[in-house]
């Protein structure tokens, strides 16, 4: 009996080893951790258990069946995160080169399905080399029975993938199908093709980081979320985000105990709109001064700027953030600005996540560029988000609100519960000298009828109350009072139920 007590004992160590210690000396040197650890970092202390830890490959060729590790080049299992139940896997690039088998892709279903059944996120960890070449279509085969559960668990349970060495080819698309992506500096990367292959077709010369590193994708591409200094940095802000998540479509988000006053107010959010409507301030200002304890988790931090995307906390309960920020292209609206809301729009849909929107936004940018890549079909994802969207909406427009943008973000229109406005908001058709400027073509030339008519026209049209006469503005609030307008707002929506007719899915402009 005790030998037989030794003998798991040894196989486990086998299998803890990976690759061998020569390969995890390797992967260190790289200022990589291995499977296992960065696993050990993400869930809380002692919660792992593992699944499939002696399962092997089942590949003949190449003489593969003299090389047999357990575990097959992939750590799963389930854990938790502050006490809440995750479902993760850990690519091994110390076996094979963290490459996908049939047997590996099996592991990685297994508990995918097992997410599924029992409603937890999945968080997939990315180290590896792609297909298991010596396993041809064997291996792309795993891959496609991956994707296939990525699709059918958008919606049901958060997916999260933190890409940590190499994830290139057709292996890139399993990511890209879950929620969030968040990559590591320099030691990351995502490609379709490789700087090889570019280098043959196109003859352009790159290296791997700045064709697919983490900076490309969180600043050019917007492939990934966000990007983090090291392993165990973007570990920690993984544990951080899945505190915000609802662990499925099934339950709603958890409720984080508070110390900070509901009723709190901030004399300074009076003066956040600065006299001169074209001075630029800082929106996150107000997003962290409405937030419980200031603590605001941003999505997409570094990709289009111009509006602002992430997770707080209202009264211990997670809310969404969207807003313009004035400090990049005055807030404007854009192609990419309009893809990267839309998305989050979306996912908090998705997750019954009540979502707060604070609107600044001069209109849409203008110009050819805008026009050729499709802001016409891209700003209409925005919209169609918010007006597909049946979760608790709260809207308080602080400055501008001109256009088609006004109707986009979040307005009454679009069935959005309570939209507040501050006494600095300027809802309009646009701007004052522009509207002007149409109106009285003919008296051009004559500066000072024209200054007259753009006083006028300001006094008319350059303030909240147009609309709140017409019941499209719910109430005009003061901006200091913004956190416990909006909290309570929340609070009377807790059981808003609301729905789109029935349908197979809709057709969002894509
Ligand atoms: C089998 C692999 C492997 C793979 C790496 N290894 N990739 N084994 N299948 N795809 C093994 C190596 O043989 C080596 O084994 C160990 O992993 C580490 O690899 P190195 O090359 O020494 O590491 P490094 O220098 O860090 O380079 C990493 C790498 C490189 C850039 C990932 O290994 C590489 O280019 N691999 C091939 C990538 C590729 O072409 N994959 C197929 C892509 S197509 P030893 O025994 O020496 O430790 C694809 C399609 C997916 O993925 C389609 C889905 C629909």
């Amino acid at each position: 009996m005790r030998d037989i007590l030794h003998e798991l004992e040894d196989r486990r160590a086998e299998a803890r080893l990976g690759g061998g210690q020569r390969r995890i000396d390797a992967q260190h040197s790289k200022g990589k951790l291995t499977a296992r650890e960065r696993i050990e970092l993400l869930l809380d202390e002692g919660s792992f258990e593992e699944f499939d830890m002696f399962k092997t490959h089942r590949c003949t060729d190449f003489g593969m069946q003299e090389d047999k590790p357990y575990g097959d080049g992939v750590v799963t299992g389930w854990g938790t995160i502050n006490g809440r139940m995750v479902y993760v896997f850990s690519q091994d690039f110390t076996v094979f080169g963290g490459s996908l088998s049939e047997t590996h892709a099996e592991k990685i279903c297994k508990i995918m399905d097992m997410a599924m059944q029992n409603g937890a996120p999945v968080i997939g960890i990315n180290d590896s080399g792609g297909a298991r070449i010596q396993e041809g279509v064997a291996s792309l085969a795993g891959y496609a029975d991956v994707f296939q559960r990525n699709i059918e668990a958008s919606g049901v349970i958060p997916q999260i993938s933190v890409i940590m060495g190499p994830c290139a080819g057709g292996a890139v698309y399993s990511p890209a199908m879950t929620d969030f992506i968040f990559m590591v500096k320099d030691s990351s990367y995502m490609f379709v093709t490789g700087p090889d292959v570019v280098k043959t077709v196109t003859n352009e010369q790159v290296t791997a980081e700045e064709l697919g590193g983490a900076l490309t994708h969180t600043k050019k591409s917007s492939v990934a979320d966000g990007a983090f200094e090291n392993d165990v940095e973007a570990l920690h802000e993984v544990r951080r985000l899945v505190d915000f998540l609802p662990l499925s479509n099934r339950e709603k988000a958890p409720v984080r105990p508070f110390f900070d006053d509901v009723a709190r107010v901030e004399d300074s959010l009076d003066t956040l709109v600065p006299a001169n409507p074209n001075m630029p301030y800082d929106m996150k200002e107000l997003i962290h001064k409405v937030a419980d304890e200031g603590d605001f988790f941003e999505i997409q931090a570094d990709y289009a700027g111009n509006i602002i995307t992430g997770f707080i906390r209202l009264e211990g309960q997670t809310v969404g953030i969207v807003a313009n920020q004035p400090m990049v292209l005055a807030g404007c609206l854009d192609i990419d600005s309009s893809r990267k809301a839309a998305r989050f729009v979306r996912f908090c849909d998705c997750f019954e996540i009540p979502i707060l929107t604070f609107v600044d936004v001069p209109g849409f940018l203008p110009g050819t560029s805008q026009e050729y890549n499709g802001v016409i079909k891209h700003g209409a994802k925005l919209l169609f988000a918010y007006g597909e969207a049946t979760v608790p909406m709260v809207t308080v427009i602080t400055r501008k609100a001109y256009g088609g943008a006004y109707d986009v973000m979040a307005s009454k229109h679009l069935r959005s519960d309570f939209n507040y406005a501050w006494p600095t908001a300027e809802i309009a058709v646009m701007g004052a000298k522009g509207a002007v400027e149409i109106l009285y073509r003919s008296e051009l030339g004559e500066p000072d009828k024209i200054a007259a008519r753009v006083a006028d026209y300001e006094d008319r049209f350059a303030n909240p109350f147009v609309a709140a006469e017409k019941g499209f503005i719910d109430e005009v609030i003061q901006p200091r009072s913004t956190r416990r307008r909006v909290a309570r707002a929340f609070a009377s929506l807790r059981s808003k139920k609301r729905s789109m007719p029935a349908k197979k899915h809709d057709n969002i402009p894509l």
